[in-house]
């Protein structure tokens, strides 16, 4: 498949489902839209994906290792979870919007749009001024905002927590950018120095963003008002609740399913056939306890599989010029997690379930 197909179904992927009950398509909005939107929105595209490659990173050993069902970034229907989980969904992917946005604007990719140096020529602290092509974030956040917020039409409690949750994204990129300077002064003497901001690598986001989701705040609601469907009495609740909520701070409403077990309707598949990290050079202690997590105390047993790979190796240069290599066999080891076997006479299932994740 074609890059710039892929881009484009991951849109339609990502927002189809709100589209769709909006009664009006990726298409229709491309074309009726003002001009603004076919200009930003294969970035757009990019940044939703973006955003979602880092999900699936940052939940690479966790039992639920964000879906593509995950990516339905809306109130669409009635399982409108606001889990922790999809907290982390609705951050990630506005921030991976805004940071798209933001480094095509530094590229130059977009006419309107160019580094922000309305700083420049001040100084910024002792032995250095604003100088240089500081990145426009001003610019990412406001389209990201036209784009991702625009996808939520609701205006009751959960429609709220995803706003807050997307501004939490957009809060990250800002928080992780980094000072970076250059000296100026006879050879090197490094006097003056001038600085711009830019981006961290995504990554940087990502990873505090996975940790606003490990420390993500429970919303207690007035469960009585909430049911009661009266969305200005749910309003009023909603902004009593979100008076002690930070605005870095990721929220959700409804604690997590049980994540080892599949389950259709909620559209996950559990961890049964999960591949985990049993031993190898350099794993972090949350590697390690992989088959842990994601088979033991799931009830699922650990299988080890041996696999051959052939590869390149003991290659020799030879003149002129040629490499030639051995094709050498290792056995590698593997591990997944397996159902126990129903006819052995002893299986203790030792679930906790209790913990998410
Ligand atoms: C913006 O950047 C993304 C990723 O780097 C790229 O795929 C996309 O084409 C760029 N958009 C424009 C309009 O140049
Ligand atoms: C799937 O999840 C829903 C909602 O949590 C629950 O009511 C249902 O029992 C689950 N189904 C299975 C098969 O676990
Ligand atoms: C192991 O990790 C350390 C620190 O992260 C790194 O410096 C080292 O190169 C790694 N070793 C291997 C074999 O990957
Ligand atoms: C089965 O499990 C029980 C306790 O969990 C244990 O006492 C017993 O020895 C086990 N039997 C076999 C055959 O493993």
């Amino acid at each position: 498949m074609k890059r710039s197909t892929l881009l484009i179904l991951s849109i339609t992927g990502v927002y189809s489902a709100v589209l769709h009950s909006a009664a009006w398509s990726v298409n229709n909005f491309l074309m009726t839209g003002p001009k603004a939107y076919l200009t930003f929105s294969s970035s757009v595209a990019a940044g939703a994906h973006s955003g979602m490659e880092e999900c699936k990173f940052q939940f690479g050993w966790e039992r639920w290792n964000c879906p593509e069902s995950a990516l339905q970034l809306s109130t669409h229907n009635r399982l409108r979870s606001a889990t922790r989980e999809t907290s982390f969904v609705h951050a990630i992917s506005s921030a991976g919007v805004m940071y798209t946005l933001t480094r095509n604007c530094s590229l130059g990719d977009f006419d309107s749009c160019g580094c922000d140096d309305s700083r420049n020529g001040r100084v910024g602290g002792r032995g250095w001024v604003w100088g240089g092509c500081s990145d426009n974030v001003e610019f990412g956040e406001k389209v990201s905002k036209l784009f991702v917020d625009a996808l939520e039409t609701g205006h009751d409690t959960r429609a709220l927590i995803n706003l807050h949750n997307n501004e939490v994204g957009r809060l990250a990129v800002k928080d992780t950018m980094k000072r970076a300077c250059k000296c100026h002064g006879v050879s090197g003497s490094c006097s003056i120095q001038t600085c711009w901001l830019q981006l961290a690598e995504f990554r940087e986001v990502g990873n505090l963003l996975k940790l606003k989701y490990d420390q993500a705040h429970k919303l207690e609601m007035d469960k009585r008002r909430l049911r009661a469907g009266n969305s200005a009495e749910s309003r009023g609740a909603t902004a009593e609740t979100f008076h002690h909520i930070h605005a870095t701070e990721l929220v959700f409403l409804e604690d997590s399913p049980d994540y080892c077990t599949r389950n259709a309707s909620l559209g996950h598949q559990g961890t049964e056939g999960r591949e985990c990290l049993q031993s190898g050079r350099n794993l972090s202690q949350w590697e390690k306890r992989s088959c842990r997590r994601l088979c033991t105390e799931c009830g699922l047993r650990v299988e080890e599989r041996r696999t051959e790979v052939v590869s390149s190796c003991n290659c020799k240069f030879h003149w002129c010029c040629t490499v030639r290599c051995e094709q050498c066999r290792t056995m590698v080891a593997k591990h997944f997690c397996t159902r126990r076997d129903p006819a052995a006479p002893n299986h203790s299932r030792q679930r906790s379930r209790a913990h998410r994740r």
